[in-house]
């Protein structure tokens, strides 16, 4: 969704900030502007479009100054133009802005009996006049006017700002939104994501809810939200520039799905170095909290929520507690039952997806007093806001369409899982032998599923002129079957569900005929001979079967019935290794069809709004 650059410095920073807006892209976005203080003028480009076009058009007017912001935008309130993109401006005052203004009609009313024109429909514009209202009515500087705009702001925001009539100083604020300062030499910058930034400085500070800073090229200073100077702590960010870049592959989910034997290696690391599933993974504090625990709720959204979906079925296979998972915009605005005893487990890549965020405020707000946090963001908002911490290594993810994070949520969870059993007295020292041979083994499994690649490219070229796609799974591997439909339909825009097998003959039997391609999860498990039998129903009724069975499955090739063969089966790490194949014809199918793979239309990648 939206993203902010800003930087401060005694050279030129409009290359700063188109670099660091292209950094920001992969959030997704649908325009892009800069704003640049050169001397005492400002200059504003914005474009609807991608950010090389506004880059075109910077260069042209020959934008350059030594203070500026710039931002993409994801439209919420008022269309996709040029007079709605960011910064927005209010006499000398420009401003870039991410998250919703909730009092935004009613400042608007206001201010425009001030006599404020206004040029946009958007809620961003009311804060610009705001501060200008403000620095003309008593406030000494542009920090002041800040400081005391946000006071009459209800909503969320990340504010970057400067003043023409201030060279000297960036002045920024956060609440509800992300936002993080980066240090330089003689130079320091802004952003909504340490991505945006880290070509010029690995040096960050992440702001907290409700504070202001000032930002000159020597110092920063950071204010709580009595407006009293605090000092923040400094992090040196983990995220490599070569996460970043493309490299040698057409797409960035192209490179995640094959960084996953890589990925779940580092997440598995510190387990399998130790030789032992310990609870300390999650926290100083975590043995106390997660044996004292009775149950898990697991909240999360997208592919996170299948994540979980997923985990709900080794919790209570392994670890023999009760878990229950919810999509996090459902459960934050139901009446929900909320029992102490029970650990509330948010799953987010991002750590900043709103819903996901809100439902754990939610959750605390009904007596819940133990969370843990999966996420694959260092010091993002959810893990911040939660007492037990397992982030995943998975490398920062740019593809919208989540792939690494997946797999990596899943071997995180695992983990969890076999930590709750040991401490519940469910798996035994023996038990704990095998899961970990089964975990180190898993990212070379994963690596031979990546080798199924051109077997599955062949079939997405049939997918790809498709209508429509069933995907069907059992058991454990439902979820996956849920994932491999949510990955079609992101980047192919093919209309795809997914069923338990065995609800097949409920409704969507109804839909099967030659035309329809049924995607079947089958490995080696249990649960096989039922699937099989679900198989069948598709093909009498004339269904094409498309089916990724493992090695070791006792069944052919026939016809309708195309079979692609996994590794041998992996027991009850199975629904990772499952889950390429589907990432992997999903990908394929998108190439064939020609769509924008990474960033898939109408999609974001971090969802800050409702
Ligand atoms: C968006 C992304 C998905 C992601 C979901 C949840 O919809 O496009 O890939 O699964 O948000 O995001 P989170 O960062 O909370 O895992």
């Amino acid at each position: 969704m939206c993203g902010i650059v800003g930087a401060i410095a005694g050279r030129d920073v409009v290359p700063v900030l188109v670099e660091g807006l292209k950094r920001l892209e992969y959030r997704g976005y649908d325009s892009s502007g800069i704003a640049v203080l050169n001397g005492v003028e400002v200059r504003r480009v914005r474009r609807i479009g991608r950010v090389a076009e506004m880059e075109a058009a910077a260069l042209e007017k020959g934008v350059a100054g030594q203070l500026g912001i710039g931002h993409t935008r994801w439209a919420t309130h008022g269309g996709v133009t040029e007079a709605n993109a960011h910064p927005h401006i209010s006499q000398g005052v420009s401003l870039v802005h991410n998250g919703i203004i909730e009092n935004h009609e009613e400042q608007r009313e206001r201010l425009r009996g001030l006599g404020y024109v206004f040029e946009s429909q958007t809620d961003t514009e009311v804060i610009a006049h705001l501060i200008h209202h403000h620095l003309s009515h008593g406030s000494a500087d542009v920090l002041a006017a800040l400081q005391a705009a946000v006071k009459e702001l209800t909503g969320a925001y990340a504010l970057a700002v400067i003043s023409a009539a201030e060279p000297e100083r960036l002045v920024v604020a956060r609440m509800g939104c992300p936002l993080l300062v980066g240090l330089g030499e003689g130079e320091n910058f802004v952003a909504s994501d340490v991505s945006a930034i880290i070509q010029a400085t690995r040096r960050v500070i992440f702001l907290e809810e409700g504070d202001t800073a000032e930002l000159t090229r020597d110092g920063v200073q950071v204010f709580g939200e009595d407006n009293a100077p605090v000092q923040r702590e400094q992090h040196l960010s983990d995220v490599s520039l070569a996460s970043l870049e493309l490299g040698p592959y057409r797409h960035f989910m192209q490179k995640e799905i094959h960084e996953q034997p890589r990925a779940l290696a580092d997440t598995i690391d510190a387990v399998i170095n130790a030789g032992s599933f310990d609870a300390s993974l999650f926290g100083a504090n975590a043995e106390a909290v997660l044996s004292g625990i009775t149950g898990i709720k697991i909240l999360a959204c997208g592919t996170s929520y299948y994540a979980g979906s997923t985990a709900k079925y080794w919790i209570e296979s392994i670890a023999g507690l009760p878990c229950d998972v919810e999509i996090a915009s459902e459960y934050r605005y139901r009446q929900a039952f909320a029992d102490p005893r029970h650990l509330v487990v948010t799953i987010s890549q991002s750590g900043e997806t709103l819903d996901t965020m809100e439902a754990l405020k939610y959750a605390k707000s009904l007596g819940h007093t133990h969370t843990l946090s999966i996420c694959n963001v260092q010091e993002s908002a959810i893990p911040r806001a939660s007492e037990l911490v397992c982030y995943t290594r998975a490398g920062a993810e740019i593809g919208v369409a989540s792939t690494k994070a997946f797999t990596t949520q899943l071997a995180a969870l695992f983990q969890l899982t076999v930590v709750l059993g040991k401490l519940h007295g469910k798996v035994n020292a023996e038990q704990e032998v095998d899961y970990l041979e089964q975990l180190r083994q898993l990212p070379g499994s994963v690596q031979h599923a990546l080798n199924l690649e051109p077997q599955i490219a062949a079939w997405a070229e049939r997918f790809a002129t498709k209508a429509n796609a069933l995907f069907l799974g059992r058991g454990l591997h439902y979820p996956i079957a849920l994932e491999g439909a949510l990955k079609l339909k992101e980047i192919t825009y093919i209309h795809a569900e997914a069923y338990p097998a065995g609800e097949l003959k409920h409704g969507p039997l109804a839909l099967v005929d030659e035309a329809m391609p049924v995607v079947v999860i089958a490995p080696n498990d249990s649960l096989l001979e039922k699937v099989k039998s679900n198989m069948q129903e598709v093909r009498a009724r004339g269904g094409e079967l498309f089916v990724f069975a493992d090695q070791d499955s006792n069944f052919s090739a026939s016809e309708g019935v195309h079979v692609i063969r996994t590794p041998r089966n992996v027991g009850v790490l199975s629904p990772i290794v499952h889950t390429i194949p589907v990432q992997m014809l999903a990908y394929h199918a998108a190439l064939a069809r020609g769509t924008d793979v990474d960033k898939p239309r109408n999609l974001a990648k971090s969802v800050t709004v409702e």
